[in-house]
């Protein structure tokens, strides 16, 4: 069982007597829970209780100095793996439909990354009136997810759609890891951040990868089931939660350890900015300044990529291209010369920075492309590893 940090957001309907029990199953299924309520929610279920049951002091204000001065509200935000609402009544599926932060948990909900989900709770007039199913609608849109509601006895001796699914039911279909069976035991090596080419014992030559993008398609792919190997050059990341991490500083060390992977690797994924050139004989020892200029000689480095490609196994290899013009024409080249399977380009340069959160992305194969709108990059990586999956379902079932 992964453990899944989730802010559970519980809002002011009568089902909030259920999330007590719902806390509760979230940790039985390996989950840490802090709960957020809002002021609505106070009104059919008590903090203490919440408090209790989740052992985390609960969290229902903005503006609770010590609370924030613990873990401030962004941080919160960015804490969380998952954000899930339940109940979550008509009045916040339109404030969050809308974009409203007037309170803690609609705040956090516009300043996640994290999936967000959503068990409706309420009347079924209110349920079914237009505003609720606009609102709905473009919340699915967003990419959150509803789960319910369920069908069956409301308050006020009603019945119909409207009530908030099960406990157990939400907990299932939150903690179930939805894994593309494509990629499950698929053995994964990714190549990620820059490398470092020796000048001498103190000096070195790089560039501005930061990794980022590299770590969140490790990520992506280990929430998939791969097992992965990720062979990483000097970054400054957590390693990714599920994935095997091997750092290495050159383009010759991470060309060794890839290759030491070869026979066990199924498919390959070089988001690496490998030095393309490096120091033909580095210094021993540290290289005193002269007056004159300085001449370095460089020597091209090994392409771990082509080399994986054209190994003679049959990995499914996806590289990367950043470009600053003439995108597609270089990254089908790339996909040409190199004999990929896959190819994800990007723009750099002209403020499209190296370090950036966010990213867009073409992504081409022999006979068709598609494109990855600027998202996060753990969204895009999410993205591009569904379309990874579903071309090597197809050249494994091919
Ligand atoms: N790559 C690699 N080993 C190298 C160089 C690059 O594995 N020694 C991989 C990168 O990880 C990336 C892709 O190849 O997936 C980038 O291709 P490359 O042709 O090196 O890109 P650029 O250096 O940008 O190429 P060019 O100078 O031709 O534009």
């Amino acid at each position: 069982m992964t453990s899944k940090r989730i802010v559970l957001g519980i809002t002011g309907g009568i089902a909030a007597y259920k999330s007590a029990d719902l806390v509760r199953r979230l940790r039985e299924r390996g989950a840490e829970v802090q709960v957020v309520m809002t002021a609505g929610a106070r009104e059919f279920i008590t903090p203490t209780t919440l408090q209790a049951v989740s052992h985390r002091p609960v969290r229902d204000s903005l503006w609770d100095a010590a609370a924030e001065a613990a873990m401030g509200h962004i941080e919160l935000a960015r804490w969380a793996d998952l954000v899930l609402v339940a109940p979550a009544t008509a009045n916040f599926m339109a404030k969050l439909a809308h974009g409203a932060a007037d309170d803690l948990l609609t705040t956090l909900c516009l300043a996640t990354k994290a999936p967000v989900v959503l068990a409706p709770a309420m009347n079924w007039a209110m349920w079914e009136h237009p505003a609720t199913q606009a609102n709905k609608d473009l919340l699915e849109e967003r990419g959150v997810r509803l789960l319910g509601p369920g069908e069956g006895a409301l308050a006020e001796s009603e019945s119909g759609v409207g009530r908030m699914l099960e406990p157990i039911e939400i907990a299932e279909a939150v903690m179930s890891p939805r894994i593309d069976p494509a990629l499950r035991g698929v053995e994964v090596v990714v190549t990620a951040g820059p490398t470092r080419e020796p000048i001498d014992p103190v000096r070195f030559i790089s560039n501005r990868s930061s990794g980022k993008m590299g770590y969140a398609v490790a990520r992506a792919l280990a929430e998939q089931g791969a097992k992965v190997t990720l062979i990483s050059g000097p970054v400054a990341l957590a390693p990714p939660a599920g994935v095997k991490v091997q750092y290495v500083e050159s383009a010759a060390d991470m060309y060794d350890a890839v290759i030491h992977r070869l026979e066990q690797m199924d498919m390959f994924v070089g988001t690496a900015a490998v030095a393309d050139y490096s120091p033909a004989s580095p210094a021993v020892t540290k290289i005193k300044k002269e007056k004159g200029s300085m001449e370095l000689s460089l020597a091209r480095t090994r392409d771990i990529l082509a080399t994986v490609a054209s190994s003679g196994r049959p990995i499914f290899t996806v590289g990367f291209a950043a470009e600053t013009n003439d995108l597609e024409t270089h990254a089908r080249n790339k996909l040409r010369s190199k004999k990929l399977d896959m190819v994800a380009a990007n723009w750099v340069g002209e403020g499209r920075g190296f370090d950036a959160d966010s990213n867009a992305l073409q992504v081409f194969w022999p006979g068709g492309s598609t494109e990855i709108p600027q998202d996060d990059k753990l969204v895009v990586a999410r993205r591009l590893v569904s379309l990874i999956a579903a071309h090597y379902r197809r050249r494994q079932e091919g």
